[in-house]
């Protein structure tokens, strides 16, 4: 978490999509007092949940809904952690280009998954998403869908991004966490 934060804009307007609980987003929030932070997310009890976090917090809020149906853009960044394996694989090209509208010309993408490899790495996160969207129903989640290093770089390029930067978080951790940074073409 600190590293992403670390990447965020220090201002200007960060839209957060499937913010959960608002963890990123309040730290965002925090850390960077000219930054206005919207979270978006369609579970309505994680909503609850943020909002009630928020406190005084002057530059923070949350929203119950999905970046498909938001009707304002111009946002500087748009962070999208640990959320785009949930969307079935055959709506991803939709789903990024609604990120990619809702952020201002030149406005950065901060999309943060999970890697395919190492295997066992993976593996062991597949089983744990699948307890906690298909069996607990922790997690919302229309599905798992997950994309390697090797991949992702031609989709978002196919979804309007460009200057696509690969950043590896994942070690020392048991999820192979892998960054992409990109840039609204
Ligand atoms: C694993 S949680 C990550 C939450 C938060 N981004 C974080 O890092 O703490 C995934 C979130 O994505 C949300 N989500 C699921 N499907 C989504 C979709 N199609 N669009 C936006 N958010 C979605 C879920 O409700 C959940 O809050």
């Amino acid at each position: 978490m600190p590293a992403l934060v670390a990447r965020a804009p220090a201002e200007g307007r960060l839209l957060e999509v499937g913010c959960g609980h608002g963890l990123f987003a309040n730290a965002c929030a925090l850390r960077y007092p000219q930054l206005e932070v919207l979270g978006l997310d369609p579970a309505p009890a994680k909503i609850r949940a943020a909002a009630a976090t928020v406190g005084p917090q002057p530059n923070v809020r949350f929203q119950e809904g999905r970046v498909e149906a938001l009707a304002a853009g111009g946002f500087d960044c748009v962070a999208l952690i640990d959320v785009l394996y949930l969307v079935p694989r055959g709506e991803w090209s939709g789903f990024l280009s609604a990120c990619r509208d809702a952020l201002c010309p030149g406005g950065r993408l901060l999309l943060k998954e999970v890697d395919v490899r190492p295997r066992w790495k993976f593996y062991r996160c597949v089983f744990q998403e699948a307890l906690s969207v298909k069996l607990l129903g922790h997690t919302l989640g229309a599905g798992l869908a997950f994309a390697g290093r090797d991949q992702m770089p031609a989709l978002l390029g196919a979804a309007g991004f460009r200057d696509v930067r690969v950043s590896d978080l994942g070690h020392g951790y048991l999820t192979p966490h892998v960054l992409y940074e990109a840039e609204r073409a």
